[in-house]
């Protein structure tokens, strides 16, 4: 794994560019997308870029990682929501080409064929990860097999503490989610993954210094061939 250290500000134009290069060389790439907090300077980026003409999303297919049980792609702490407002609706994307993991209705239906879809469509080329403090990529939570494909997943008390932020109540946080597996994640050709603040700092460390475990989800990037991690000096600071 590489590591780059930088501010937010710059890993998130470094990420930017990476999925710019990606989509100049390979118009029709298949792109790996993720919600939070971490990737929004990156997507804001990353429609600059759109908006100046250096690079056309058209032709782009994508894919997110997760999507909260029981909202309507409608409810603004949606996945869905969260990607068209602060990436798909900036971009010349075509909307029929993103894929994000449903979360009601036939949502066991959707699930159970995604991987299937992602490589019906040649599988990801790029993808981006956040952390969560608990060392999840996704919504894999500790104890996750390494094997894991698409499923439902409990969240944990932690990531439900951490996502609270975002509601008005803490009891309205969804319980459960889609999510790709950790073997859904490992099968995209190139992963970057970005992590900022102290929060993230315990994550950071077991990731790039803790032994390869089940009990640490991240742990399973250690083995895979092209993985950077972007990281504030925060985020490393167990590290350094
Ligand atoms: C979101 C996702 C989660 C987040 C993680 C960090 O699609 O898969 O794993 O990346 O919870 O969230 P933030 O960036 O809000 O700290």
């Amino acid at each position: 794994m590489k590591v780059v250290v930088g501010t937010n500000e710059e890993i998130s134009k470094l990420i930017a560019e990476e999925f710019i290069k990606q989509v100049q060389k390979k118009p029709n790439s298949v792109l790996g997308l993720a919600t939070g907090t971490s990737p929004i300077e990156v997507y804001a980026n990353m429609i600059k870029a759109n908006k100046e003409g250096r690079v056309s999303f058209k032709d782009v297919a994508t894919f997110n990682l997760d999507e909260y049980i029981g909202l309507e792609g409608t409810h603004d702490q949606s996945y869905r929501y969260f990607m068209n407002k602060y990436l798909f609706d900036g971009l010349d994307i075509d909307k029929a080409r993103t894929h994000v993991l449903k979360g009601v209705g036939d949502y066991l239906a959707y699930a159970n064929q995604y991987d299937a879809l992602i490589a019906s469509f040649g599988g990801i080329d790029l993808q981006i990860l956040g952390i969560g403090s608990d060392g999840h990529i996704a919504f894999n939570e500790p104890g996750t097999p390494f094997d894991s494909l698409t499923h439902v997943a409990e969240l944990t008390e932690q990531t439900i503490k951490d996502n609270s932020r975002l509601f008005n109540d803490i009891s309205e946080v969804p319980t459960k989610a889609v999510t790709m597996g950790l073997k859904s994640i490992m099968n995209a050709r190139k992963i970057v993954l970005i992590a900022t603040g102290k929060n993230k700092a315990q994550a950071i460390y077991n990731l790039l210094k803790g032994p390869m475990t089940e009990e640490v989800p991240c742990s399973i990037l250690q083995k895979h061939p092209d993985c950077t991690i972007y990281v504030d000096e925060d985020a490393y600071s167990l590290v350094k």
